[in-house]
């Protein structure tokens, strides 16, 4: 079968697709004929060996996919082939089949779209989690989402709008703005031409926001957290500027702050059960047309080292997928 293959740290470009041994599905494994897999900017820090995971190589890079199971290994009963599913792999999933131990395997509603799944497993999973879980954002709060337009950004807002927020998003152009409001946004800020505190203060009548949602990093984390009211909450979701802030812990003693770190990953292996059921409630939510997950671009394989580049270089929006099947 065809797959980017990664075969050592180093530059995005260096990615290949290979001809590579078909997967077999091993004991407790499914296998699936990968219809579409979602690009994630973790995915180019991997391939570069700057990712918290670092697996051996050569690997398949590529963390969530939906497609169709082709076959089950020994003592798997809950799927059969044909069934449509959907999974979050860790790696494996830019090929064209991927075998998937069962636990990480998700039956997909007959009406949600392989190339949407895709796009929504990670950055929606990630969101719900941090928004519901850790922040505990409640109806009626007020959500400052930043790097708005990007893939969990743009989850932010949605699921935000779902949980009843008044979503502030903050982006760097009008056009990535546009996006986050066509989502359902309430109110923006352009962090590269407006102050983001002074900003989020005059829309906030002063009162600052409750829940900060950061997948940033770098110096807009302190404005963000500046911003925030009495008994508000920060996100720390990721770091895509680069640059990891250090922050004056008085800020979190000021208004009885609190800074919560967010690790999806993590938790979904540590909660596996409370995981799945996120992700039907978003599986759902998408079926029912509440929630829209933006894909700004289907890609064959050949061109997932330019689009990675592209996400790690700020020039994405949206979530990328992959295609495994087109040439
Ligand atoms: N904690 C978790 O469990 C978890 C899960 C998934 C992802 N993450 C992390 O979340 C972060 C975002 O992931 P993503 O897939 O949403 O990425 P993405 O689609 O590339 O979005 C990141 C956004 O950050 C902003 N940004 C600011 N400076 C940037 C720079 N120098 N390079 C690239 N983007 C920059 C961009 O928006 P503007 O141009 O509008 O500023 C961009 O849209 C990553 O650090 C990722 O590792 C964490």
């Amino acid at each position: 079968m065809r797959a980017l293959l990664c075969k050592e740290f180093g530059p995005v470009p260096g990615l290949q697709v290979a001809e590579v041994p078909d997967p077999v599905a091993g004991d407790g494994q499914v296998l699936v004929r990968v219809e579409a897999a979602g690009l994630n900017y973790p995915d180019g820090l991997m391939v570069q060996g700057k990712y918290q995971v670092r697996p051996p190589l050569p690997f398949v890079p590529g963390m969530e996919l939906a497609g169709v199971v082709e076959a089950v290994g020994k003592g798997v009963d809950a799927f059969a082939p044909g069934d449509p599913v959907m999974a979050t792999t860790g790696t494996g999933a830019f090929a064209e089949r991927c075998a998937i131990p069962v636990e990480q395997v998700l039956p997909r509603p007959a009406s949600l779209p392989a190339d949407v799944a895709a796009a929504a497993l990670l950055t929606h999973g990630t969101t719900l989690h941090a928004l519901e879980d850790r922040a505990r954002l409640r109806p009626g709060e007020t959500l400052l989402v930043l790097g708005a337009a990007g893939g969990v950004g743009t989850a932010a807002v949605g699921i935000g709008k779902i949980l009843g927020a008044r979503v502030i998003a903050a982006a760097s152009s009008p056009e990535r703005l546009e996006l986050c409001r066509r989502l359902g946004a309430d109110l923006t800020v352009d962090y590269a031409a407006e102050d983001l505190r002074e900003r989020v203060k005059a829309l906030t009548q002063g009162r600052g926001v409750d829940v900060v949602y950061d997948p940033v990093g770098g110096a807009l984390s302190e404005a963000a957290l500046r911003s925030t009211g009495w008994g508000g909450r920060f996100l720390v979701v990721g770091f895509a500027s680069g640059e990891i802030p250090r922050i004056p812990l008085n800020l979190a003693l000021l208004n009885a702050r609190s800074i919560l770190g967010v690790y999806w990953g993590d938790w979904s292996r540590r909660e596996p059960r409370k995981s799945a059921d996120a992700i039907s409630r978003i599986a759902a939510w998408i079926c029912e047309k509440r929630l829209s997950p933006v894909v700004t671009a289907r890609l064959g394989l050949a061109e997932v080292p330019a689009a990675l580049e592209d996400l790690l270089s700020r020039r994405a929006h949206g979530k990328l997928v992959v295609l495994p099947g087109q040439p």
